[in-house]
């Protein structure tokens, strides 16, 4: 049986399927990096061979997991590898370069963190508040951005405001403009909801925010990678995202991101080797003469140089590929999907906003006849790797793509989904 056979097998939907004709599944071998042109349906196919994917499922679930592609796996394993060699274990300096260059901002303005939550739990706790201060917030949030300024809250006495999402960007500015009053310090709402891929307007918030002198802490999880993002045309204050997922890079990367005139505005709580300009136990009492005049001063102690290596891998292949043509497919992938669901309205609700600035690459559905849950689970069975989304009552499937996403796959998944609605 031929991979596809095997694969419709898999799938139960027999061989005749027309939709289906010319399914083709990434090889498990490595195909020289495609040249173009970035039009053609060919070069996106070959893009999906540069990652070891498997061909038994369609990966759907970019939004939880980014899997890496060849080229970052290859240089995470060489500079893990060199390093446990010659024992020279470095510094990461050059990388941070590196990785600033690709979000337009000073090498200054960087720290290199594990995950998303942990820039966040940073600035939840860095920003001096007061009891009664208020944080703005979406009743969207994934845990990870409400658990640390709920704890916050908890410990503190300070006050979240939650907005609903609406349906279009000036709704939703127009949400953030109604909460904000005299008590507002901070705006701390996702780039991207993780539970229906609602893209909030955060340039034109972030511009509002400044000329009310209120910080912005923008949950970045589902922004680089996915936009053509310069952090500093952005105007946000704090950006906390992530290299594990839209970046494809190695898990347990991620980033901060400190407007420079705004470093100084965060309390550095949690700190250690490299955050300081000197310290003194032998005088009495002992001193702390000060922080490095940089993000890095969040970013303490022993560090992993071969993540830092595989980071820029990723931001190399992102280059590779071109950041624009990265959004226009991601963008064109979302539309084709989103055409494909609203032919099934019959039997499911589309939740993600229909404006298309205010989606990227997610999509979520809630099912009319059954629950998301029995028909996430058979998507499941039936090959698919999908996301449930219980967050926020939305209770829906979401199904994210990226770059090793082909129309074909999704065609494969309207089909199967079409057969399990009936
Ligand atoms: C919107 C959003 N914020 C934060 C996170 C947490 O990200 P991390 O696992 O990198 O901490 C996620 C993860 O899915 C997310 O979707």
């Amino acid at each position: 049986m031929s991979s596809r056979r095997t694969f419709l097998h898999h799938l139960g939907l027999g061989l005749s399927l027309p939709t289906l004709a010319g399914f083709s599944f990434a090889k498990e071998n490595r195909n020289p990096f495609p040249t173009g042109p970035v039009q053609d349906e060919a070069y996106w196919k070959a893009i999906r061979g540069q990652f070891p994917l498997t061909a038994d499922r369609i990966y759907l679930n970019n939004g939880t997991f980014g899997p890496a592609p060849f080229s970052v796996l290859d240089a995470l394993e060489k500079s893990n590898r060199d390093i446990n060699t010659s024992g020279e274990y470095g510094n990461s300096d050059q990388e941070r370069i590196q990785l600033t260059q690709f979000f337009g901002i000073k090498p200054t303005e960087l720290s290199i963190t594990h995950n998303t939550t942990e820039g966040i739990n940073i600035l939840a706790w860095g920003i001096p508040l007061q009891p009664g201060d208020e944080v703005i917030l979406t009743t969207h949030e994934h845990v990870g951005n409400a658990v640390p300024w709920l704890n916050r809250a908890k410990y503190d006495g300070i006050v979240l405001r939650t907005l609903e999402p609406k349906a279009t960007q000036e709704e939703n500015l127009t949400e953030v403009q109604k909460l904000i009053n005299s008590k507002t310090k901070v705006i701390a709402l996702p780039h991207v909801t993780c539970t229906t891929g609602l893209v909030f307007p955060i340039q034109e918030i972030c511009s509002l925010a400044k000329s009310r002198g209120i910080l912005t802490a923008i949950d970045g999880a589902h922004g680089a990678g996915t936009f053509d993002l310069n952090l500093h045309a952005l105007g946000c204050d704090f950006y906390a995202g992530c290299f594990h997922k839209w970046m494809l890079g190695p898990s347990g990367t991620a980033f901060l991101y400190l407007r420079e005139e705004s470093l100084e505005k965060l309390r550095p709580l949690m700190i250690g080797g490299h955050s300081d300009t000197g310290w003194n136990m032998n005088v009495n009492p002992p001193t702390l003469a000060g922080y490095v005049p940089s993000a890095r001063r969040f970013d303490y102690g022993t560090q992993s140089k071969s993540l830092a290596v595989g980071m820029v891998a990723a931001a190399e292949f992102h280059d590779k590929i071109g950041k624009t043509n990265i959004e226009t497919r991601l963008k064109t992938l979302n539309q084709y999907l989103f055409e494909g669901l609203s032919e099934m309205n019959s039997k499911l609700d589309i939740l993600t906003p229909e404006e298309k600035e205010s989606r990227i690459s997610l999509i979520s559905f809630r099912p009319k006849n059954t629950s998301y849950q029995a028909c996430g689970n058979a998507l499941g069975k039936a090959g698919f790797r999908i996301r449930q989304v219980p967050e926020g009552g939305v209770n829906a499937i979401r199904v994210s793509t990226h770059v090793y996403n082909t129309q074909e796959e999704l065609d494969a998944f309207l089909v199967a989904l079409k057969q399990i609605l009936t």
